[in-house]
């Protein structure tokens, strides 16, 4: 069985009156990539920060890589076994990138001789001598990731990595998160750009109002929030006047089946209907994300709380 890189059981935390995270519950095996999203304030980055020890909870009980917080997780920040890049990122702006990384190298023990290659295969070595005030906002993003990596940590913790970069900057890190992962490094990246991280998670946890909403894999999220699976064929609109159990699927031109129905239907359409090369359109991660946030809107406005678990 798979060791747990992170635990959350049954997890709060209250700034004042606010309860940025309600009662959260999830696992992440070692070696996985898990995409933390959720609207502005719902919790991503206080989660973030509960792992790392800089925050604790105020209810229930984190673990990170089998220590729980009673055992001095605090350290956990500093510590070469987790890599961390905070939302917003700055450094001390009179340093060289070069200067910064060295920093941080002798900081977690990593030898300084790690820090040239790592800003080679960052773009960054044209810049590595010039202050850190003169790069743009991508270099100093690059310059953030190179940070969290440096020492090649078992878990890595990245609050909006691509915010800022170009495309092509964008799909270096996720490549290069990709490499790490297949690695055996854990991941938790948080983010808005769903279409950047859908191909590269293994798991999603998506979190509205500081609740879970909706945790696992994208086919178990698919099926969990009931998104319909399209099917579309040319000759669905002739075949619907011949075939009834068509008509309870058929809308504008295409049929839209539960995901838990697909495999049934498209029996029914191949060997009932001699149909073979119907295109069958999943729904992505931003559909599913959409559809959980309506959800949580609808049981809002009913006044349903949200405490009895997932939607
Ligand atoms: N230090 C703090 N003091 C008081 N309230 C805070 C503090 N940090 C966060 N909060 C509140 O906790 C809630 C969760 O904040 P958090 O920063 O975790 O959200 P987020 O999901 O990371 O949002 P975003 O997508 O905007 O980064 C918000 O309501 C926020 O206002
Ligand atoms: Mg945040």
């Amino acid at each position: 069985m798979s060791q747990m890189a992170v635990t959350f059981n049954q997890v709060s935390h209250y700034f004042d009156e606010l309860r940025a995270l309600n009662d959260l519950s999830f696992s992440l095996p070692e070696g996985k990539l898990m995409a933390l999203l959720g609207h502005n304030g719902a919790g991503k980055s206080t989660l973030i920060k509960m792992i790392l020890g800089l925050l604790d909870p105020c209810r229930g009980e984190v673990s990170v890589l089998g220590q729980t917080q009673n055992q001095n997780l605090a350290s956990k920040a500093a510590s070469s076994d987790i890599g961390y890049l905070p939302e917003n990122i700055s450094f001390y702006d009179k340093l060289t990138g070069h200067e910064v990384l060295s920093y941080f190298a002798a900081l977690k023990g990593v030898s300084a001789r790690a820090v040239a290659p790592l800003l080679e295969e960052f773009g960054l070595a044209y810049a590595q001598h010039k202050a850190v005030k003169g790069y743009s906002k991508g270099m100093k993003q690059r310059l953030g990731f190179a940070q969290a990596i440096l020492s090649r940590p078992r878990l890595l913790l990245l609050d909006e990595p691509t915010v800022g970069l170009d495309p092509q900057a964008s799909q270096f890190i996720y490549h290069n998160l990709k490499q790490l992962t297949d690695q055996g490094c854990t991941a938790i990246v948080c983010t808005h750009e769903l279409q950047l991280v859908e191909p590269q998670l293994d798991l999603a946890l998506v979190l509205g109002r500081g609740k879970r909403l909706a945790f696992g894999t994208l086919d178990e999220l698919v099926l969990n929030c009931g998104l319909g699976v399209h099917m579309a064929h040319p000759a669905l609109a002739g075949l619907v006047a011949t075939h009834p159990l068509l008509q309870s699927f058929y809308r504008d031109g295409d049929l839209i089946c539960p995901v838990s129905q697909r495999e049934v239907l498209m029996k029914y359409l191949t060997l009932e209907c001699q149909l073979f090369d119907v295109k069958v359109t999943l729904p992505d991660l931003a559909q599913v994300y959409h559809a959980k946030m309506a959800q949580m809107q609808v049981m809002s406005e009913l006044g349903l709380s949200l405490t009895s678990g997932e939607l």
